[in-house]
């Protein structure tokens, strides 16, 4: 497994600092992301994001200072969050954010120790939101950002509270750079009785509709 310690500045940079402008714009509303099951569809999006799982300072409630965060109409979406969200808008699914009781710690070094002593190890952080069935999905599809090559802990938590038998599970991944990472295999381990179908390291919103139309997910 890669453990390589990623540049914070370059990290967290990435969306806001070229865009200066953006900086220091007020966060009316930083999302916390919100479940939506209407059980109508067959698909479900499940999704991780650091921006739902971290704690914020005052200052930050006040002025973007992570680019964790992306903005839109003045709310702070997650990267992850933004492509679920995509995906939900394509394929008329359900929408479950995976979002832990015990958050991460607000600084990028903070939440790579964290997940560094997770990943790999039996720990599987709590989950706030539970879905009552998985039954009626065929499909789900996974969003999560590469943590270290791997997907953020909690999206285990997840997999492993259902019985995905029969079900087919399409990774995305948003990264810095290193794509779906060992993502795909660690779902396959999780639920060796699903079929896990080929992922995307997503670049865009518009990435995850192309690829997921692609795939006949379109409502
Ligand atoms: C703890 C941590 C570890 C990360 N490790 C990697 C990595 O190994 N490779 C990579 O390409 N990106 C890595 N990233 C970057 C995230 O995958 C990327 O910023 C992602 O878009 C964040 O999505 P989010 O805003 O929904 O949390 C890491 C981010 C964090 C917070």
């Amino acid at each position: 497994m890669v453990m390589r310690k990623i540049n914070e500045e370059v990290l967290y940079g990435k969306f806001i600092s070229k865009k200066g402008k953006e900086k220091n714009e007020p966060v009316s509303d930083i999302s916390a992301g919100t479940m939506s099951v209407t059980g109508e569809s067959n698909v479900l999006v499940a999704y991780f994001s650091l921006t739902n799982n971290r704690v914020y300072t005052a200052d930050e409630m006040d002025a973007v200072s992570s680019a964790s965060l992306k903005i839109e109409d003045g709310t702070g979406y997650g990267h992850a969050e933004l492509l679920a969200l995509a995906a939900q808008e394509v394929t008329g699914g359900d929408i479950f954010p995976i979002k832990v009781d015990d958050l991460y710690p607000e600084t990028y070094g903070g939440a790579f120790d964290r997940h560094h002593s997770e990943t790999g190890t039996s720990i599987r952080p709590e989950l706030t939101e539970h879905l009552e069935s998985i039954e009626n999905y065929d499909t789900v599809i996974i969003i999560y950002p590469n943590w270290l090559s791997s997907m953020p802990v909690p999206v285990l938590s997840f997999l492993e509270e259902y019985d995905f038998s029969g079900k087919t599970i399409i990774p995305i991944a948003t990264s810095q750079a290193l794509g779906l990472g060992s993502g795909p295999e660690q779902i396959a381990a999780a639920c060796p009785d699903a079929v896990v179908a080929d992922g995307l390291s997503a670049r865009s919103e518009d990435s995850v509709k192309e690829f997921l139309t692609k795939a006949g997910l379109a409502k």
